[in-house]
């Protein structure tokens, strides 16, 4: 660690909270992508990471499902994180799934910047939405408290700036740093086996720089990096830190979950592979 040369990385920023308040939607338009419509029933069932670049800065964003059922999914999203962005929807308020999102954030010992969403819609309030932060302890700073918060609408545009600004300011205070030129390790986000593909990972490079040819560990998987996909599906010649990427080459599919870590031989990524296979 002595001669480690920390800079800057992104802010990595997981978006959590109740089951159609807009998360997806939000990602969306700060995109400018249309997943939610490739999605069966409007519903997310994974988790997925993506980077958003405001004025030259990087965000990288993790989306999770709100859905009832993917509590595990959540827990994961807010432990590989920096800050939670809470999203509720300003028609429906505090639910279920916003008290579980709390939870995991505090939990995880998270800042959460709450991003109030809906309010083009006529039966929007705000005011309410604060007004039930407060008996889970989430004070708002217009209530006297220090958790920033933003009105937004994923439909019209609205604030989607000062959400990105608001998720930098808080981010600059925490002064986030990696050392780009060590050997890369960090968590899998997701994994599945791809017909055409094979086994392709979706992984979040947490320390270090992740290149091709790398041979990598991840749980009782390993492979040699064949190739690096970004969110938009373009091959990149290298992974720094906080960038999600998809990585093909691995031989089976690792677990979400999953720490990974480049090792310097086959031979090693085999062992450490078969150990943990028989644990
Ligand atoms: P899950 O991932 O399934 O939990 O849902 P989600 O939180 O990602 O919500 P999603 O983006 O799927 O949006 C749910 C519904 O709300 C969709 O019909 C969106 O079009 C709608 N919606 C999202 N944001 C807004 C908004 O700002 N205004 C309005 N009017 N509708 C919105
Ligand atoms: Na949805
Ligand atoms: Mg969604």
């Amino acid at each position: 660690e002595a001669d480690s040369e920390l800079v800057r990385r992104p802010p990595v920023v997981t978006i959590m909270g109740h089951v159609d308040h807009g998360k997806t939607s939000l990602l969306d338009a700060l995109r400018k992508t249309n997943v939610v419509s490739g999605e069966a029933g409007g519903i997310t069932q994974h988790i997925g990471a993506y980077q958003v670049e405001l004025n030259g800065e990087k965000i990288t964003f993790i989306d999770t499902p709100g859905h009832a059922a993917f509590t595990a999914m959540r827990s994961r999203g807010a432990k590989s994180t920096d800050i939670v962005v809470l999203v509720v929807a300003a028609d429906d308020g505090v639910m279920p799934q916003t008290i579980e999102a709390i939870h995991h954030a505090r939990a995880a010992k998270v800042p959460v910047i709450v991003a109030i969403n809906k309010i083009d819609k006529p039966d929007a309030d705000p005011t309410r939405v604060r007004t039930e932060l407060l008996q889970h302890e989430i004070f708002v700073e217009s209530m006297g408290g220090e958790t920033l918060d933003v009105e937004v609408s994923a439909k019209t545009g609205e604030n989607l700036d000062k959400l990105l600004e608001t998720i930098l300011l808080q981010s600059e205070v925490m002064d986030l740093k990696a050392d780009p030129r060590r050997v890369a390790e960090g968590s899998v986000i997701e994994a599945k086996l791809d017909k055409g593909r094979g086994p392709v990972a979706t992984v979040l490079v947490q320390r270090g720089t992740l290149h091709p040819g790398d041979i990598i560990v991840a749980g009782s998987e390993w492979g040699r990096v064949r190739a690096l996909l970004n969110d938009r599906g373009q091959t990149v010649s290298e992974a720094p830190p906080s960038m999600p990427v998809e990585v093909l080459g691995f031989q089976g599919a690792p677990d979400a979950g999953d720490r990974f870590a480049v090792v310097e031989t086959e031979a090693r990524a085999r062992e450490i592979a078969d150990y943990r296979a028989r644990q």
